[in-house]
């Protein structure tokens, strides 16, 4: 494994096990295989339903806690500064631990600097060992990083090679800010694992596109947290400290950018809406089930 030095010293394994889209019912399951498998970094968020099931599966894996870095993502509907401390303790207690090792502001909207101060208080708390953003695009983060008492370490982003954030990135590193790539195969999308020169260059060292593009982001020094429910796919994700490409290779993967995102811009104003949408719905869903446990 390689490691990430973040700005404040804290070492982050560059290959972590995401968990979006993997359902309450797997997730445990998943999340020891990915441990039995190697992994030590798991990738939840409050909105993936999830955190109980992952501290459940670390708690049964029986791997000291220390040997895990565990990350989490703050909801929209939590920002503000006492909604997200609070939430943030609920994050830890459903994951079975007194401290995260990341925890991050997961969109750019709404009330995200009350939020924020909240991190910055838990991580001067001892209770997060570091701290960031997602989905925070370019502009945002440099704002982010000049108006906050404690700079973002981490900004988790979508990268692929189809979209390979090279402008964010040369601000990111300015910053000190650690780029994590989100949807690191871009989730397949566009035919990428069946692109043609990602299967040529993995030919050469006998590596699937799926492993050409890991040791693609591994080697431009990004963070990846790669999803699978795929025992096998999650050991063929792992296996890519073996090998290296070349300049070339790294050259030619570095020209099929198309700096579009596969799935959407969280800069259309119709896409802010449905999230505002997916809040409020959230929150009358969650008011109903209180009011019902009232009766
Ligand atoms: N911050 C954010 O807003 C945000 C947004 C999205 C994701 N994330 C995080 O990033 C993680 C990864 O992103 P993602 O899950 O969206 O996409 P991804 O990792 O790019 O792609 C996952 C897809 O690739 C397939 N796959 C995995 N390994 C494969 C392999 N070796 N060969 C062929 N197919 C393979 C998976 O299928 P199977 O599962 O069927 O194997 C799944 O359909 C998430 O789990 C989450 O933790 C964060």
């Amino acid at each position: 494994m390689e490691y990430i030095t973040l700005s404040n010293g804290v070492r982050m394994p560059q290959l972590g096990y995401g968990v979006y889209q993997v359902t309450k019912d797997e997730c445990e399951q998943c999340v020891l295989d990915a441990l039995d498998a190697g992994y030590r970094s798991i990738d939840t968020a409050q909105s993936y339903f999830n955190e109980e099931e992952v501290g459940q599966a670390i708690e049964r894996s029986g791997i000291d806690r220390k040997e895990i870095f565990l990350t989490s993502k703050v909801w929209i509907e939590h920002f503000g500064h006492e909604e997200c401390r609070k939430s943030v303790l609920e994050s830890m207690e459903k994951l079975r631990t007194d401290y995260l090792d990341l925890m991050l502001l997961h969109q750019p909207f709404g009330d995200t600097y009350g939020a924020w101060r909240a991190l910055e208080e838990l991580y001067d708390e001892g209770k997060l060992r570091a701290i960031g953003i997602s989905n925070h695009y370019v502009d945002r983060m440099v704002e982010f990083a000049n108006f906050t008492r404690i700079r973002p370490m981490v900004n988790q982003m979508e990268t692929h090679p189809l979209n390979q954030q090279k402008n964010l990135k040369e601000w990111a590193d300015k910053y000190d800010i650690r780029l994590e790539a989100w949807a690191p195969f871009g989730e397949g999308r566009n035919g990428l694992f069946e692109n043609e020169t990602l299967q040529k260059i993995g030919q050469k060292y006998g590596k699937t596109t799926a492993q050409v593009m890991l040791r693609w982001h591994i080697q431009r020094g990004v963070i990846v947290i790669p999803k699978s429910v795929h025992k096998e796919r999650m050991i063929e994700n792992l296996n890519i400290f073996d090998f290296s490409l070349s300049e070339v290779d790294m050259k030619q993967i570095a020209q099929m950018d198309t700096a579009t995102s596969a799935f959407f811009s969280h800069q259309d104003p119709a896409m802010v809406e449905w999230f505002v949408k997916m809040v409020e719905e959230r929150k009358s869903q969650h008011d109903s089930s209180k009011e019902k446990k009232n009766w």
